[in-house]
């Protein structure tokens, strides 16, 4: 069976959503950013720190394609992943990229207290984020072969993604 690749902004919910939808579905579940930490042996504001965010793009691109390699998964992208052609061309045409849509609004909620996304611990954390998926969000939609709304439970959103999934499957291509 080929991958299912979730994408989108951090704090769509790819991780708790892509663990229900990993289980509804029978494949296994991997978290992109778990994967980056164990081969490095560090956790991801660790791999920041040390070798900036290039550094850990780096690392991030490894696993695409570690990962593109593999089947039978579920996996949750980090928010930053399919941002960058090289990561898309890993999964494109083999895999199905399912992009986890919820509104800005939601998001700030969800990520209010974050302390651990070295990307978000700064004073001016509203604005940057705001700038970050405005300029993101185009870049989801062309990687992503469906897009699924994500602002319901994780179990429901997995559902719904099974649902697009089976329809893009009866759709003539
Ligand atoms: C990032 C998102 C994070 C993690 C890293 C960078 C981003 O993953 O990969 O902090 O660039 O949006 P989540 O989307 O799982 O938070």
């Amino acid at each position: 069976m080929n991958n299912i690749v979730l994408c989108g902004f951090m704090g769509c919910g790819k991780t708790t959503v892509g663990r229900n939808l990993a289980r509804k579905t029978g494949r296994k579940f991997v978290d992109m950013d778990a994967y980056i930490e164990h081969e490095a042996g560090m956790c991801v504001s660790e791999i920041f720190e040390e070798y900036g965010e290039s550094g850990f793009r780096d690392r991030e691109h490894e696993a695409c394609l570690a990962l593109a390699e593999m089947s039978n998964l579920v996996i949750a992208s980090g928010g930053g992943a399919l941002t960058f052609e090289q990561n898309v061309a890993a999964f494109r045409g083999k895999d199905n990229i399912v992009l986890l849509d919820v509104p800005l609004r939601d998001i700030k909620l969800r990520l209010k207290n974050d302390t651990k996304r070295p990307l978000l611990q700064r004073p001016d954390r509203d604005r940057a984020m705001e700038e970050l998926y405005n300029r993101r969000l185009p870049l989801y939609r062309a990687a992503a072969d469906i897009t699924v709304r994500g602002e319901s439970s994780p179990l429901k959103t997995a559902y719904a993604v099974i649902d697009a999934l089976e329809k893009k499957k009866n759709k003539p291509v």
